[in-house]
């Protein structure tokens, strides 16, 4: 069976690679990017390219009107557009937590509003938001990329149990790291305060986060994050590339049945097992607060 994507941010990490890896296996793609350009490269009869950035509500209604009046059905959406905003909740400014629920919230949330009318019209979809285990756990100094993940979780959890009775599923993809621009280009940092230098050290092993961003692009080993292990951040990389997150997402949507949560990467799994681990034992320092045998 041959499918129809719809892709954010499909121009370069591991909206591209969904892209490249849909195309290859004979599927169809409507791949937006906020610079259409920077996809000129991938030429395909079977790739549309639209230019879209999900920050712009009413332009992503028109984007997303578009792509189905295109290609008539789309089977798989892929919230992928975002990116990773690190700093202590008094170290960002207004304008930077705003744009990050922009971009990793608002944006799949009015792109998953656009599509769900033509969804029930046509009785079938899958929409994957693509997520992170940070959207299980949290960590310190990425309160807002882990805000947004989680706002993207509760809204798409519920969505799933909305849109089940009219045949449509929806996934959220909880990512471990992988080798894009996410820890390195594309991250952006709040105004560094003194009085977290030894949390950024813990972290990053860098005492500020500018530095950590240049020792990802030369090493290139990834700073620890929301999406990775402090450990990682003073070794090479060894964060799988963004193929293999792909080939999770294509076996993803041929199920017939999809999970709400799928976790995808090498040790992904873990870092989620450990997260949950601690909320119940948080939860287990109550006396009131017992489990089920
Ligand atoms: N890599 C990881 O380890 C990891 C782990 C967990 C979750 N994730 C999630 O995976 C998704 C993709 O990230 P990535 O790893 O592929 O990072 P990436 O290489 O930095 O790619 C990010 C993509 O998002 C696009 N984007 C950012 N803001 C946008 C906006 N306002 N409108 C439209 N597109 C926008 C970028 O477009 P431009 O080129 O125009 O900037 C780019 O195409 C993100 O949601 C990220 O949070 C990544």
């Amino acid at each position: 069976m041959t499918r129809t994507w719809f892709i954010t941010g499909a121009n370069r990490g591991l909206g591209r690679a969904f892209t490249t890896a849909a195309l290859a296996q004979g599927d169809r793609v409507v791949a937006t990017a906020r610079d259409p350009k920077t996809m000129d490269d991938l030429q395909h009869e079977r790739l549309t390219v639209l230019p879209l950035d999900v920050r712009d509500r009413a332009t992503v209604i028109d984007t997303v009107n578009a792509a189905f009046d295109k290609v008539g059905t789309i089977d798989v959406l892929v919230n992928n557009a975002g990116y990773g905003l690190v700093g202590a909740v008094e170290e960002l400014t207004e304008a930077e937590i705003r744009d990050q629920m922009d971009t990793n919230f608002y944006g799949a949330l009015w792109v998953s509003q656009a599509a769900v009318p033509h969804l029930r019209a046509q009785g079938s979809g899958h929409i994957v938001q693509i997520s992170t285990v940070g959207a299980v756990g949290s960590l310190p100094l990425f309160s807002l990329y882990n805000a947004s993940k989680w706002a993207l979780e509760g809204f798409s959890a519920s969505l799933a149990d909305e849109l089940r009775p009219f045949g449509i599923h929806v996934t959220l993809a909880q990512m471990g790291g992988f080798d894009t621009d996410w820890a390195k280009s594309s991250m952006k940092f709040g105004t560094e305060l003194p009085a977290y230098t030894a949390q950024r050290e813990a972290l990053f092993g860098m005492p500020d986060y500018w530095g950590s961003l240049v020792q990802a692009d030369s090493t290139p080993a990834e700073p620890a994050g929301a999406d990775s292990t402090a450990a990682d951040s003073a070794a090479e990389s060894t964060e799988p590339g963004p193929e293999v997150a792909a080939a999770a997402i294509l076996e993803l949507v041929a199920m017939s049945n999809p999970p709400v949560r799928k976790v995808v990467g090498p040790g992904a799994h873990q870092m989620v097992t450990m997260a949950l681990d601690a909320r119940r034992l948080d939860y287990q320092t109550d006396p009131e607060f017992t489990w089920p045998a």
